[in-house]
């Protein structure tokens, strides 16, 4: 999930269970999409800790799952490469068409969840990571994803941008340092057609999201970990401040009135390709 590793890593399993222990959970609909059966080796892309990767596991014969995050390919592997039939490696798959053992036309399945809206940030290695997807599939394979849609988390992708314009960054600057690409249904199916694709499915849902309740995680604990790279424009002081402000911004908009809970406007664009030939 975090970019390349002359970046810094963003992540730990810790923070990301704390703020986010519902990504690996909301997968009932991409995991039937998916449908593992017991002869298929699935590529894993953007596996992260492995908690997704670890719920299709015991249906596949082989799962390789990949992510930048060395933090997190380190969780996985402590939790889950006891099983004989899981590997994890950190691979930046900005980069995916690099790895020549692993785009060699045979994979059964590739599968990524809550993931590509970070690796296809950057414009210019959009379509290749796409590309190197389909490649890493064999004929009649298929590449079964999740991701942010266009308009996702709205609410607080707003607020990120506008607490560094308070602080006086161009709002140009703030809108580059955004970690993440909510690809449009259009966007994505001229993508994979481009690589070669047959698009089975595309289809866009609206799915607000009920954050953690943990101490450390909550409103605040899922700016400071999937905003981290906005903040990262801000000294540590006016960082803390602008988590504060967000919440503060966010209240009655996140805020149920019936007992407190707090929701983000979540939009998943999920979607069915197969490679023909
Ligand atoms: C998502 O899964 O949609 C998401 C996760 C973190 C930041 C933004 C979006």
């Amino acid at each position: 999930m975090a970019p390349a590793d002359t970046e810094k890593d963003h992540w730990s399993a810790e923070t990301y269970s704390a703020s986010a222990s519902f990504v690996p959970e909301l997968t009932q609909t991409v995991l039937r999409y998916l449908s593992p059966c017991p002869t298929d080796r699935i590529l894993d892309i953007g596996c992260g800790d492995g908690k997704f990767t670890a719920k299709f596991l015991p249906a596949a014969d082989y799962v390789l799952g990949l992510d930048s995050s060395k933090n997190l390919v380190d969780a996985a592997i402590r939790d889950y490469s006891s099983l004989a039939n899981a590997e994890f490696r950190v691979v930046d798959c900005r980069f995916l068409e690099q790895e020549t053992a692993v785009v060699d036309g045979s994979w059964d399945k590739v599968i990524s969840n809550a993931a590509l809206h970070w690796i296809l940030r950057d414009p210019s290695t959009r379509q290749s990571t796409i590309n190197a997807i389909h490649a890493c599939l064999k004929p009649g394979g298929s590449f079964v994803f999740e991701m942010g849609g266009h308009g996702n988390v709205p609410e607080v992708h707003a607020a990120l941008i506008y607490a560094l314009v308070r602080r006086g960054v161009p709002v140009h600057k703030a809108r580059e340092a955004g970690p993440w690409f909510f690809a449009s249904e259009t966007w994505m199916r001229n993508a994979l057609q481009k690589a070669g694709f047959k698009v089975e499915k595309l289809e866009v849902e609206y799915r607000p999201t009920k954050l953690t309740t943990d101490a450390s995680g909550g409103l605040a604990g899922w700016v400071r970990l999937m905003g981290a790279q906005f903040l990262e424009l801000l000294d540590p002081v006016q960082r803390e401040d602008s988590v504060r402000e967000i919440c503060e911004v966010l209240r009655s908009v996140v805020t149920r009135e019936e007992d407190g809970s707090q929701w983000l406007g979540y939009v998943r664009l999920r979607g069915i390709a197969t490679r023909v030939n």
